[in-house]
Protein backbone atom coordinates (compact mmCIF):
# COMPACT_ATOMS: atom_id res chain seq x y z
CA UNK A 1 0.00 0.00 0.00
CA UNK A 2 1.44 3.26 -0.74
CA UNK A 3 1.96 5.59 2.08
CA UNK A 4 -0.75 8.60 2.49
CA UNK A 5 1.07 11.95 2.68
CA UNK A 6 0.30 15.40 3.11
CA UNK A 7 3.14 17.84 1.90
CA UNK A 8 3.26 20.95 3.92
CA UNK A 9 5.84 23.28 2.05
CA UNK A 10 7.14 26.67 1.06
CA UNK A 11 8.51 26.31 -2.75
CA UNK A 12 11.04 26.90 -2.87
CA UNK A 13 13.64 25.20 -5.08
CA UNK A 14 13.95 21.97 -2.90
CA UNK A 15 10.16 22.03 -2.30
CA UNK A 16 9.78 21.73 -5.57
CA UNK A 17 11.74 18.41 -6.01
CA UNK A 18 9.86 17.39 -3.15
CA UNK A 19 6.39 17.62 -5.15
CA UNK A 20 7.85 16.15 -8.13
CA UNK A 21 8.79 13.00 -6.14
CA UNK A 22 5.78 12.69 -4.04
CA UNK A 23 3.73 12.73 -7.03
CA UNK A 24 5.83 10.77 -9.03
CA UNK A 25 6.45 7.85 -7.04
CA UNK A 26 4.07 4.83 -6.68
CA UNK A 27 4.94 4.16 -3.24
CA UNK A 28 3.41 7.60 -2.10
CA UNK A 29 -0.19 8.64 -2.16
CA UNK A 30 -0.10 12.23 -2.21
CA UNK A 31 -3.75 13.49 -0.79
CA UNK A 32 -2.62 17.10 -0.64
CA UNK A 33 -0.35 20.08 -0.67
CA UNK A 34 -0.39 22.90 1.91
CA UNK A 35 1.45 25.83 1.40
CA UNK A 36 3.05 28.21 4.64
CA UNK A 37 5.17 31.65 4.31
CA UNK A 38 9.00 30.86 4.70
CA UNK A 39 11.00 31.10 1.66
CA UNK A 40 9.15 33.49 0.01
CA UNK A 41 5.92 35.30 0.84
CA UNK A 42 2.91 32.77 1.81
CA UNK A 43 1.25 34.37 -1.77
CA UNK A 44 4.56 33.35 -3.63
CA UNK A 45 4.87 29.97 -2.15
CA UNK A 46 1.45 28.91 -2.96
CA UNK A 47 1.71 30.23 -6.13
CA UNK A 48 4.72 28.16 -6.78
CA UNK A 49 3.07 25.46 -5.59
CA UNK A 50 0.34 25.35 -8.41
CA UNK A 51 3.01 26.10 -10.88
CA UNK A 52 5.03 23.25 -9.93
CA UNK A 53 2.00 21.11 -10.40
CA UNK A 54 1.13 22.49 -13.82
CA UNK A 55 4.30 22.11 -15.21
CA UNK A 56 4.50 19.06 -14.17
CA UNK A 57 1.17 17.16 -14.68
CA UNK A 58 0.16 16.77 -11.57
CA UNK A 59 -3.37 17.19 -10.87
CA UNK A 60 -6.13 16.34 -8.71
CA UNK A 61 -4.27 17.31 -5.53
CA UNK A 62 -5.88 20.24 -3.75
CA UNK A 63 -2.78 22.96 -2.76
CA UNK A 64 -4.51 25.02 -0.09
CA UNK A 65 -3.01 28.52 1.94
CA UNK A 66 -2.00 28.46 5.50
CA UNK A 67 0.00 30.90 7.70
CA UNK A 68 1.03 33.76 6.21
CA UNK A 69 3.45 34.70 9.34
CA UNK A 70 5.14 33.06 12.34
CA UNK A 71 3.51 32.15 15.49
CA UNK A 72 5.51 34.63 17.28
CA UNK A 73 8.76 35.00 15.36
CA UNK A 74 8.85 38.35 12.76
CA UNK A 75 8.72 36.98 9.16
CA UNK A 76 11.45 35.96 7.14
CA UNK A 77 11.98 34.99 3.78
CA UNK A 78 15.64 33.28 2.38
CA UNK A 79 15.23 35.05 -0.91
CA UNK A 80 19.53 35.00 -1.09
CA UNK A 81 18.71 31.61 -1.57
CA UNK A 82 15.50 30.96 -3.81
CA UNK A 83 15.08 34.55 -5.37
CA UNK A 84 12.22 37.49 -6.22
CA UNK A 85 9.84 34.81 -6.87
CA UNK A 86 10.99 31.92 -4.43
CA UNK A 87 11.34 29.72 -7.51
CA UNK A 88 13.48 31.55 -9.42
CA UNK A 89 15.19 30.05 -12.37
CA UNK A 90 12.54 28.97 -15.05
CA UNK A 91 10.63 30.92 -16.67
CA UNK A 92 6.71 30.16 -16.08
CA UNK A 93 5.50 32.84 -18.03
CA UNK A 94 2.89 35.35 -16.99
CA UNK A 95 -0.04 33.60 -16.91
CA UNK A 96 -1.84 31.80 -14.36
CA UNK A 97 -1.19 28.31 -13.30
CA UNK A 98 -3.65 25.87 -14.91
CA UNK A 99 -3.71 24.21 -11.50
CA UNK A 100 -5.98 26.08 -8.70
CA UNK A 101 -6.07 27.28 -5.48
CA UNK A 102 -8.21 25.37 -2.84
CA UNK A 103 -10.28 27.63 -1.29
CA UNK A 104 -10.19 26.10 2.06
CA UNK A 105 -7.14 27.05 4.06
CA UNK A 106 -4.50 24.83 4.92
CA UNK A 107 -5.70 24.04 8.77
CA UNK A 108 -9.38 22.75 6.99
CA UNK A 109 -7.89 21.25 4.32
CA UNK A 110 -5.69 18.95 6.52
CA UNK A 111 -8.61 18.63 8.65
CA UNK A 112 -10.77 17.47 5.82
CA UNK A 113 -8.37 15.14 3.87
CA UNK A 114 -7.29 13.09 7.97
CA UNK A 115 -11.17 13.07 8.13
CA UNK A 116 -11.66 11.46 4.73
CA UNK A 117 -8.93 9.19 4.60
CA UNK A 118 -9.34 5.33 5.87
CA UNK A 119 -5.77 4.64 7.17
CA UNK A 120 -3.80 7.67 9.61
CA UNK A 121 -2.00 9.34 7.04
CA UNK A 122 1.80 11.41 7.36
CA UNK A 123 2.58 14.54 7.16
CA UNK A 124 5.47 15.83 5.48
CA UNK A 125 6.71 19.32 6.60
CA UNK A 126 9.32 20.86 4.05
CA UNK A 127 9.31 24.94 5.52
CA UNK A 128 8.46 26.42 8.75
CA UNK A 129 6.58 24.54 11.27
CA UNK A 130 3.84 27.32 11.68
CA UNK A 131 0.99 25.45 9.68
CA UNK A 132 1.13 22.18 11.78
CA UNK A 133 1.99 23.54 14.44
CA UNK A 134 -1.79 25.27 14.29
CA UNK A 135 -3.24 22.41 13.26
CA UNK A 136 -1.88 20.19 16.49
CA UNK A 137 -3.33 22.98 18.90
CA UNK A 138 -6.74 23.13 17.04
CA UNK A 139 -7.39 19.48 16.47
CA UNK A 140 -5.81 17.26 19.36
CA UNK A 141 -8.57 15.18 18.68
CA UNK A 142 -7.31 14.12 14.76
CA UNK A 143 -3.83 13.52 16.43
CA UNK A 144 -4.69 9.64 16.01
CA UNK A 145 -5.38 10.10 12.35
CA UNK A 146 -1.60 11.34 11.97
CA UNK A 147 0.61 8.36 10.98
CA UNK A 148 4.07 10.48 12.07
CA UNK A 149 5.87 13.45 10.67
CA UNK A 150 8.69 13.56 8.56
CA UNK A 151 10.17 16.84 8.07
CA UNK A 152 13.41 18.47 7.06
CA UNK A 153 14.69 20.93 9.27
CA UNK A 154 17.33 21.60 12.07
CA UNK A 155 20.88 19.63 12.56
CA UNK A 156 22.80 17.83 14.36
CA UNK A 157 25.48 20.17 13.71
CA UNK A 158 25.65 23.79 12.85
CA UNK A 159 22.62 26.11 10.89
CA UNK A 160 22.59 27.71 7.83
CA UNK A 161 20.69 30.87 8.68
CA UNK A 162 22.30 31.57 11.51
CA UNK A 163 25.82 29.75 13.05
CA UNK A 164 23.62 27.89 14.93
CA UNK A 165 20.39 27.45 13.43
CA UNK A 166 18.34 26.02 10.70
CA UNK A 167 16.39 28.28 7.98
CA UNK A 168 12.65 26.07 8.55
CA UNK A 169 13.17 26.22 13.01
CA UNK A 170 14.85 29.73 12.71
CA UNK A 171 11.40 31.19 10.91
CA UNK A 172 9.31 29.48 13.55
CA UNK A 173 10.71 28.52 16.89
CA UNK A 174 7.93 28.37 18.30
CA UNK A 175 6.21 26.60 16.25
CA UNK A 176 8.79 23.85 15.90
CA UNK A 177 8.81 23.91 19.65
CA UNK A 178 5.06 22.65 19.70
CA UNK A 179 6.00 20.26 16.73
CA UNK A 180 8.73 18.15 18.75
CA UNK A 181 7.15 18.13 21.92
CA UNK A 182 3.62 16.88 20.27
CA UNK A 183 3.95 13.12 21.65
CA UNK A 184 3.70 12.49 18.05
CA UNK A 185 6.37 10.11 15.90
CA UNK A 186 8.83 12.77 14.82
CA UNK A 187 11.29 11.98 12.11
CA UNK A 188 13.54 14.88 11.34
CA UNK A 189 15.91 15.32 8.46
CA UNK A 190 18.38 18.31 8.92
CA UNK A 191 21.82 19.62 7.46
CA UNK A 192 24.06 17.20 9.07
CA UNK A 193 21.72 14.85 6.11
CA UNK A 194 20.75 16.98 3.42
CA UNK A 195 24.52 18.50 2.66
CA UNK A 196 25.21 14.93 1.58
CA UNK A 197 22.97 15.49 -1.41
CA UNK A 198 24.47 17.55 -3.74
CA UNK A 199 23.18 18.54 -6.82
CA UNK A 200 26.28 18.08 -8.79
CA UNK A 201 27.14 18.93 -12.41
CA UNK A 202 26.79 15.39 -13.34
CA UNK A 203 23.38 15.03 -11.48
CA UNK A 204 22.61 18.04 -13.87
CA UNK A 205 23.48 16.16 -16.93
CA UNK A 206 21.75 13.12 -16.16
CA UNK A 207 18.47 15.00 -15.76
CA UNK A 208 19.15 17.22 -18.89
CA UNK A 209 19.39 14.12 -20.44
CA UNK A 210 16.22 13.48 -20.05
CA UNK A 211 15.23 15.74 -23.07
CA UNK A 212 11.79 16.87 -21.89
CA UNK A 213 10.41 20.48 -21.38
CA UNK A 214 10.23 19.35 -17.47
CA UNK A 215 14.06 17.93 -17.58
CA UNK A 216 14.63 21.65 -18.88
CA UNK A 217 13.29 23.26 -16.10
CA UNK A 218 14.53 21.38 -13.34
CA UNK A 219 18.02 22.30 -14.97
CA UNK A 220 17.13 25.90 -14.52
CA UNK A 221 15.81 25.75 -11.27
CA UNK A 222 18.75 23.28 -9.92
CA UNK A 223 21.29 25.85 -11.86
CA UNK A 224 19.92 28.93 -10.38
CA UNK A 225 20.03 27.11 -7.16
CA UNK A 226 23.49 26.14 -7.47
CA UNK A 227 24.46 29.97 -8.50
CA UNK A 228 22.87 30.98 -5.32
CA UNK A 229 24.63 28.26 -3.06
CA UNK A 230 27.98 29.12 -4.60
CA UNK A 231 27.86 32.57 -3.70
CA UNK A 232 26.33 32.56 -0.35
CA UNK A 233 27.82 29.54 0.97
CA UNK A 234 30.97 28.90 -1.17
CA UNK A 235 29.41 25.59 -1.81
CA UNK A 236 30.66 23.60 -5.28
CA UNK A 237 26.97 22.08 -5.65
CA UNK A 238 23.26 22.98 -3.50
CA UNK A 239 22.33 20.44 -1.25
CA UNK A 240 18.16 19.72 -2.22
CA UNK A 241 17.57 19.37 1.09
CA UNK A 242 13.75 18.60 1.24
CA UNK A 243 13.31 15.80 -1.08
CA UNK A 244 15.16 13.80 1.61
CA UNK A 245 11.57 13.33 3.06
CA UNK A 246 9.66 11.73 0.89
CA UNK A 247 12.90 9.54 -0.31
CA UNK A 248 12.61 8.36 3.08
CA UNK A 249 9.40 7.04 2.94
CA UNK A 250 9.67 5.58 -0.67
CA UNK A 251 13.08 3.03 0.85
CA UNK A 252 13.31 3.27 4.62
CA UNK A 253 17.25 1.97 4.16
CA UNK A 254 18.16 5.04 2.01
CA UNK A 255 19.01 7.28 4.92
CA UNK A 256 20.30 5.74 8.59
CA UNK A 257 18.58 6.93 11.63
CA UNK A 258 19.13 7.25 15.49
CA UNK A 259 17.06 8.25 18.26
CA UNK A 260 18.00 11.08 20.00
CA UNK A 261 16.01 13.85 22.29
CA UNK A 262 15.83 17.13 19.96
CA UNK A 263 15.01 20.40 21.93
CA UNK A 264 14.21 23.72 20.29
CA UNK A 265 16.35 26.55 21.67
CA UNK A 266 13.61 29.60 22.28
CA UNK A 267 16.06 32.19 24.06
CA UNK A 268 19.95 31.81 23.30
CA UNK A 269 20.94 35.23 22.80
CA UNK A 270 22.96 34.04 19.49
CA UNK A 271 21.34 30.52 19.50
CA UNK A 272 17.48 31.08 18.82
CA UNK A 273 16.30 28.33 16.53
CA UNK A 274 19.22 26.05 17.02
CA UNK A 275 17.99 22.14 17.53
CA UNK A 276 19.79 20.78 20.53
CA UNK A 277 20.19 16.90 19.50
CA UNK A 278 21.35 15.03 22.48
CA UNK A 279 22.74 12.51 20.33
CA UNK A 280 25.42 10.79 23.22
CA UNK A 281 21.84 10.63 26.04
CA UNK A 282 23.16 13.00 28.39
CA UNK A 283 20.78 14.51 29.06
CA UNK A 284 18.49 11.77 30.32
CA UNK A 285 15.52 12.96 28.04
CA UNK A 286 13.68 10.07 26.32
CA UNK A 287 15.11 9.61 22.90
CA UNK A 288 12.01 9.95 20.95
CA UNK A 289 12.57 11.44 17.79
CA UNK A 290 14.19 9.78 14.60
CA UNK A 291 17.22 11.52 13.61
CA UNK A 292 18.65 11.14 9.83
CA UNK A 293 22.17 10.39 9.72
CA UNK A 294 23.80 8.74 6.45
CA UNK A 295 22.68 9.12 3.12
CA UNK A 296 22.87 6.41 -0.04
CA UNK A 297 23.24 9.38 -2.35
CA UNK A 298 23.17 7.66 -5.52
CA UNK A 299 20.04 5.71 -4.40
CA UNK A 300 18.64 9.46 -3.84
CA UNK A 301 19.74 10.90 -6.79
CA UNK A 302 17.86 7.74 -8.90
CA UNK A 303 14.98 8.79 -7.56
CA UNK A 304 15.09 11.95 -8.57
CA UNK A 305 15.74 11.31 -11.91
CA UNK A 306 12.90 9.07 -12.39
CA UNK A 307 10.34 11.60 -11.00
CA UNK A 308 11.43 14.10 -13.93
CA UNK A 309 11.21 11.30 -16.48
CA UNK A 310 8.05 9.52 -15.31
CA UNK A 311 6.20 13.14 -14.92
CA UNK A 312 8.09 14.34 -18.11
CA UNK A 313 6.61 11.80 -20.01
CA UNK A 314 4.07 12.77 -22.75
CA UNK A 315 0.73 11.48 -21.17
C1 LIG B 1 15.45 24.60 4.19
O1 LIG B 1 15.24 26.00 4.05
C2 LIG B 1 14.73 26.29 2.78
O2 LIG B 1 15.46 27.30 2.18
C3 LIG B 1 14.75 25.01 1.99
O3 LIG B 1 13.60 24.93 1.17
C4 LIG B 1 14.77 23.93 3.03
O4 LIG B 1 13.47 23.54 3.40
C5 LIG B 1 16.95 24.35 4.30
O5 LIG B 1 17.48 25.02 5.40
CA1 LIG C 1 11.52 24.21 2.14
Amino acid sequence: MPVPVILDCDPGHDDAFNILLAAAHPAIELLAITTVAGNQTLEKTTLNARRVCSVAGIRGVPIAAGRDRPLHAPPRIAENIHGDSGLDGPGFGEGEPEVPQDPRDALTLIRDTLLAHPAPVTLVPTGPLTNIAVFLLAHPELAARVERIVLMGGSTERGNTTPAAEFNILCDPEAADIVFRSGLPVTMFGLNATHQVRATAEVVARIAALGTPLSGLCVDLLTYFASRYREVYGFDAPPLHDPLTVAHLIDPSLVSLVRAAVTVELNGTHTRGATVVDLHGVTGRPADTEVGVEVDTDAFWNLIVEAVRVLGRPS
